[in-house]
């Protein structure tokens, strides 16, 4: 089938197999493959993009389902070089592993875009479909609240290893408060 769409900016068309998943198409065809494929089972987020600047988890959605329809992968994120989100990982020290953090970037992006002004509630929330399994979300919670605050048009101040001294540290995301049950399909 062919399916007319735009990636990273950019108008495509490509025939697809019906069943071919959204992640496989951009992976294996379009060799975008900072979207990883890790779980394969609509659970760990790794594969997330933003389908009209909407995250989504790109295993979950058959390739036809987007035509017409606008793409955006962690490399169309950083075309123009590194996006708020990203320096707000990097001055909070939240970059992780090759795996789970450009979904984690791509879902940040897409809340930051809705809400300047998260709550960490609401910060937990929008990450529940992102897990990692090895390191923890601390560095995350606080990369979200400084890109919230550039955005807002401040100057915040990085975070990074005063966590500890921080009375939210005690609040702090751990992997535990994240399940699997949780997470909304899109
Ligand atoms: S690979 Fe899509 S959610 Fe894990
Ligand atoms: S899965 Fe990436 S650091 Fe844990």
């Amino acid at each position: 089938m062919r399916v007319a769409v735009k990636i990273n900016g950019q108008p495509s068309t490509v025939n697809v197999e019906p069943s071919r998943l959204l992640v496989e198409l951009l992976r294996d065809r379009l060799r975008l493959t900072g979207t990883k494929f890790a779980c394969e089972t609509s659970v760990c987020g790794a594969c997330t993009v933003l389908l009209d600047g909407r995250a989504v988890k790109s295993c979950t959605i058959l390739a036809v389902q987007v035509d017409g329809r606008d793409v955006t992968t962690i490399e169309g994120l950083s075309a123009d070089g590194l996006t708020t989100v990203q320096q707000a990982f990097r001055a909070e020290h939240a970059v992780q592993c090759g795996f789970c953090t450009p979904g984690m970037v791509v879902s940040v992006t897409a809340l930051i875009g809705e809400d300047e002004n998260p709550t960490d509630d609401r910060i937990r929330a929008a990450l529940e479909g992102n897990l990692c399994r090895c390191t923890g979300y601390a560095g995350i919670l606080r990369a979200v609240r400084y890109a919230a605050a550039v955005q807002r048009g401040e100057t915040p101040i990085a975070q990074a290893g005063r966590a500890l001294e921080s009375p939210l540290a005690s609040r702090e995301v751990t992997p535990v408060q994240v399940r699997a049950s949780d997470v909304e399909v899109v």
